[in-house]
């Protein structure tokens, strides 16, 4: 079993985008700029956002966080993304979710310009994607897109099975995977799927995405297949610290003794993630000063 290390990738990756910054500075540019939005105080998202903003500098990049209260309304909240769309310094820009309930997430993605929309949300981006067409690609399916491509995992006539069919995750991965450039066979099970380990038993590559800790055992995985974990839950844990252990979709220990790769968690695909965001803004600043 080898290990797919997100961390390893994430440097490389930043090590790339810093070279960009750093020659795009000798042409007198400016370098590129995130900002992240986050509503509320989700102890998770203060996690990504922050660390979204660390590895953004490590690149070289311009970035800041704007912090507002849960009780912020959903007018409030579009005018403050109309503020960023206009703002020619800010080259892209992501709202993190979950955000309150009363506010409408799809509506604020959609109020997102598509051309800074680097978490690849909104609508038109979306319906790029499941045509082919160049667009922001959601930052977990790029990145695991991206691990699969730098360790040299073909896809191409592979059976792949993903587990979870979420707007972020499972159902833009599974339009990926299925594209000409991938040419895998795609199986996208969830929740209602009858005989679920009828189907992962059959699968090259596994990319389990439902958010259940665990949920993926030995007895699931045919032996020698890829497993692709991009689940990411806080289990309570008074051993800890901080009060919780991290746990993703796959129940590491057994799994890991029969497949041929897997992702560890955390160190996997959370790290990847934040690459292809931080490949997103690059992409919306060459679109940019390319014009
Ligand atoms: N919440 C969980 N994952 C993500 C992500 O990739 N982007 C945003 N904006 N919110 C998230």
């Amino acid at each position: 079993m080898q290990l797919l290390d997100g961390k390893k990738i994430l440097s490389e990756i930043i090590e790339e985008l810093s070279e960009q910054v750093k020659a795009h500075a000798l042409k007198g540019q400016r370098p590129p700029c995130l900002v992240a939005v986050l509503v509320g105080d989700d102890g998770a998202s203060q996690t990504y956002v922050s660390s979204k903003e660390k590895n953004s500098a490590a690149c070289g990049f311009t970035s800041r966080i704007l912090r507002f209260e849960a009780s912020l309304t959903q007018e409030q909240l579009i005018n403050e993304i109309e503020k960023l769309n206009n703002d020619i310094e800010v080259d892209g820009f992501i709202v993190q979710s979950p955000l309150p309930k009363h506010i409408s997430a799809q509506k604020i993605f959609d109020a997102i310009a598509p051309d800074k929309d680097v978490d690849g949300f909104n609508t038109l981006n979306t319906g790029k994607l499941t045509k082919g067409m160049d667009s922001f690609v959601p930052a977990t399916p790029l990145g695991i897109m991206e691990l699969l491509k730098r360790y040299k995992i073909e896809t191409s006539g592979k059976h792949c099975v993903v587990i979870g069919r979420s707007d972020i995750v499972g159902r833009p991965l599974s339009i990926l995977l299925s594209l000409p450039n991938a040419n895998a066979t795609v199986t996208l099970c969830h929740s209602r799927t009858k005989n679920l380990e009828q189907h992962t038993l059959q699968a090259d590559i596994i990319i389990a995405a439902l958010g259940q800790p665990e949920f993926l055992k030995a007895h699931m995985v045919k032996e020698g297949a890829i497993v692709i974990d991009v689940g990411i839950s806080r289990i309570d844990d008074a051993s800890k610290k901080n009060g919780f252990r991290l746990s993703g979709d796959v129940k590491f220990d057994e799994v890991s003794a029969k497949c041929a790769y897997i992702t560890p968690v955390p160190g996997g695909i959370g790290l990847m993630t934040i690459a292809s965001l931080l490949q997103n803004t690059m992409k919306a600043y060459h679109a940019k000063f390319e014009n």
